[in-house]
């Protein structure tokens, strides 16, 4: 491993694409190799103890192809299993709660923050606690929305039917006037103007995509493995199920053509 080393990234499936699209905004030199298990998604209905199996097969699967990073991209997995893989894998793990928790502790003015997810990532209350780790005297208030990563995936963003829904998940916490909105989902990020509608535009929506990038190039440039050679930059994606499904849907999620593409199956043994 060294620092043309990829940069290696697993989600349960499509969503994680939001954050990989932030890391190449982020990081454009940077070699990745993504992770969709898409035979299993979606991880926000499982048990912990499900979710945490699926996350070590998938770190198994990146880690034996020399990563120097391992980003869980996935909301849900980065609730309940990131702890468990920095302690039995020896690479550095990034995931996506704390950079979200950060940027809405630092967002927010009247200390009232509102947190969406899967039913998995509301239940864990990570984001709580993260948000409390940082300060305690923010009000946090959260609610699952699970409907989100269907409709998303469907593609209707902009749909009637999606207002609707977003009104009835969230009107009980713009009752307690939250002025910031962590969007804890692979999939939220893609339901921002519907969510902006909703909420009023002073509710800041906090994008957990976009500060874990920035956190990774951090890691990244103190511990000097930023990519510094020059020559093509490679994205190379791996699924679990149904190449076919993840392109025609990827695309849209991660905004540009998904090359390099290959199906797989992860080493099942605990
Ligand atoms: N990637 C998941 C998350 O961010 C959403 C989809 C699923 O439930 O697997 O929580």
């Amino acid at each position: 491993m060294n620092s043309n080393s990829p940069i290696g990234i697993f989600d349960s499936g499509i969503g994680g694409l939001t954050v990989l699209k932030e890391i190449i905004s982020e990081l454009p030199r940077e070699h990745t190799i993504y992770l969709g298990d898409t035979a299993r998604v979606p991880y926000g209905i499982r048990s912990p103890e499900t979710v945490t199996r699926y996350s070590f097969e998938n770190t198994r699967f990146l880690s034996a192809r020399q990563i120097k990073i391992l980003v869980i991209a996935c909301n849900t997995a980065s609730s309940i299993s990131l702890d468990a893989i920095r302690e039995h894998f020896p690479v550095s793990v990034v995931g996506v709660i704390e950079p979200g928790a950060r940027a809405a502790a630092a967002a927010t003015q009247n200390k009232k923050v509102g947190v969406i997810g899967t039913e998995a990532t509301i239940r864990s209350n990570s984001y709580t606690r993260a948000i409390h780790s940082l300060d305690s005297s923010i009000a946090v208030f959260s609610t699952p929305c699970p409907l989100f990563v269907p409709i998303v995936e469907e593609g209707w963003t902009d749909d009637p039917i999606t207002e609707m829904i977003a009104e009835r998940y969230l009107s009980s916490l713009r009752e307690k006037g939250i002025d910031t909105l962590v969007l804890g989902c692979t999939h939220y990020p893609l339901l921002k103007p519907v969510l902006s509608k909703v909420m009023g535009n002073s509710v800041r929506l906090i994008d957990s995509a976009i500060e874990t990038a920035r956190q990774i190039h951090d890691i990244l440039a103190s511990l000097s493995l930023l990519n510094s050679t020059s020559g093509a930059v490679r994205h190379e994606f791996y699924v679990t199920d149904s190449p076919e499904k993840f392109l025609s849907v990827g695309e849209r999620f991660l905004g540009k053509k998904i090359e390099h593409i290959a199906a797989t199956k992860l080493d099942m043994e605990v």
